[in-house]
């Protein structure tokens, strides 16, 4: 809570062209927080950098992170819009709540394992302490809510015992956050395996779909999908591929399952994919030429990033003083 308001916050690295699975677990779920609570929404490059990036990339991407924000519906005049590393108080309470994360906790982090074997030539102590750089950047606004995809439930669980030891040591530091996981869209499935999560920085580009590819590509890679034996439009385990673009669908429709299995009874995976396809493809072009018309005018996202790098830093410094008083660092006036 701030004063009292409550707040929303979560983030998205620019390590990527973002995918439907950060729109539909992510993104998408950001604005519904806008007028009731105060928001702050993040593009954090400082996370980005635990994997090697290409500099003019992830400047690059830092931009279009910002633009994809704001052409998903997120108004700068009604949420924080801001990128991470302009705030350095994320840098500094990450330092300290490193001195209240155990390094048993760190390494349960199924994220951490899975990426440590996917870069196994670069297993840094950034890798291993990225959560409690999350936890900062979550803990600095006071924030109540952390709209996320259920891959990352995980380490707001950590931040919440980050948060709770804290605040059971110097009381009253911490409001404790509560994750929120969309229920349709929490964990939209790669095309070409749908046993595995859609990743932006998975290297077959027909298992993933982006929020910017055009419409022949995202219908062409919607008919490509991996489905599953048998022809039947159902929603069930044993049909992983079916069933990942059932929620997809339904996430863009907003029909349940059962209303898709009526719609496509008798009707093959063809048609069904086609569908899919298609209104992916109806959905995201607003997205896109919205996105299109700020990405062109570098200026005014310069002047978003600044703007909300003075908002987000008045409530960043105001957390990271109360920390640093309780810790006992000797204040100035
Ligand atoms: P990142 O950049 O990997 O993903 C951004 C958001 O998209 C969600 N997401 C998905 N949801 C459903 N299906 C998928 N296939 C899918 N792929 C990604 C993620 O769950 C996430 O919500 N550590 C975070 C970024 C972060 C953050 C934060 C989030 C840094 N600080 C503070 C919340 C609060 C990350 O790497 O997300």
């Amino acid at each position: 809570m701030l004063g009292e308001q409550k707040v929303s916050y979560s983030g998205v690295q620019p390590s990527g062209n973002l995918t439907i699975g950060n729109y539909l677990g992510a993104i998408r779920n950001f604005k519904q927080y806008s007028e009731q609570y105060k928001t702050f929404y993040c593009v954090v490059d400082e996370h980005a950098i635990t994997v090697r990036q290409v500099p003019a990339e992830l400047r690059r991407r830092t931009y279009e992170t910002l633009a994809l924000y704001m052409a998903c519906g997120l108004d700068p005049e009604k949420n924080t819009l801001y990128v991470q590393s302009m705030v350095h108080e994320h840098a500094e309470l990450a330092w300290i709540l490193n001195c209240f994360t155990m390094f048993g906790e760190l390494s349960r982090m199924t994220q951490f394992k899975d990426k440590s074997a996917k870069h196994a030539d670069n297993i840094n102590a950034g890798l291993f302490t990225y959560p409690t750089l999350m936890a900062a950047d979550i803990l600095l606004y006071q924030t109540d809510v952390v709209p996320v995809g259920i891959d990352q439930k995980q380490h707001v669980e950590l931040c919440r015992d980050i948060a709770e030891r804290f605040n059971q040591i110097y009381p009253g530091t911490f409001t404790v956050p509560e994750p929120v996981i969309a229920k349709s869209g929490m964990k939209i499935m790669s095309l070409a395996d749908p046993t595995k999560k859609m990743s932006k920085s998975d290297e077959n580009a027909n298992a993933v779909v982006y929020i910017l590819d055009d419409r022949d590509t995202i219908i062409r890679k919607f008919k490509r999908a991996v489905t599953d034996s048998g022809s039947e439009v159902r929603y069930s385990p044993d049909k992983p591929g079916v069933s990942n673009l059932m929620s997809i669908y339904s996430c863009f429709t907003g029909k349940s399952f059962e209303e898709i299995e009526h719609e496509f009874e008798g009707k093959g995976y063809g048609d069904f994919k086609l569908a899919v396809g298609e209104t992916t493809a109806d959905a995201l072009a607003a997205v896109q030429s919205e996105y299109n018309l700020l990405l062109a005018d570098k200026a005014g996202l310069e002047a978003q990033m600044k703007k909300g790098a003075e908002e987000a830093s008045y409530y960043a410094r105001r957390t990271l003083s109360k920390v640093q008083k309780k810790l006992g660092f000797v204040q100035l006036h």
